[in-house]
């Protein structure tokens, strides 16, 4: 049996689309619309013919609940929240250019 070589990505994005019962004290992402987020970087991610080289996929709770939605950029080890749609852009233009978005960096992290 051959075994395909497995391609290497560039970056790997792990969104928390985690959910808690309502009234739960630390909330949760889901809540806070994080899917639209696993959506929207794939999206962004076939717009700028970027398919295989960056991968966003749904992660449970990044225990950062408290900026939720949040995401971790790997192999950057980047922590981002709370994301928005409207940040998907520049963070996918982050991951290309090596820059971090500073202004959506979790404090701590
Ligand atoms: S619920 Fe998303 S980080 Fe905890």
């Amino acid at each position: 049996m051959t075994v395909k070589p497995v391609r290497k990505l560039k970056a790997h994005i792990f969104i928390c689309t985690n959910e808690r019962p309502p009234g739960h004290p630390r909330g949760c992402c889901k809540e806070k619309n994080s899917e639209a987020l696993v959506s929207g970087f794939k999206e962004e991610f076939a717009r700028r013919g970027l398919a295989g080289e960056v991968r966003a996929q749904r992660a449970g709770c990044l225990d950062t609940c408290e900026y939720g939605p949040s995401i971790v950029v790997y192999p950057d080890n980047l922590w981002y929240g709370p994301v928005q749609p409207a940040d998907i852009a520049e963070i996918v233009e982050s991951v290309i250019s090596g820059a971090p978005v500073e202004r959506l960096r979790i404090p701590g992290k």
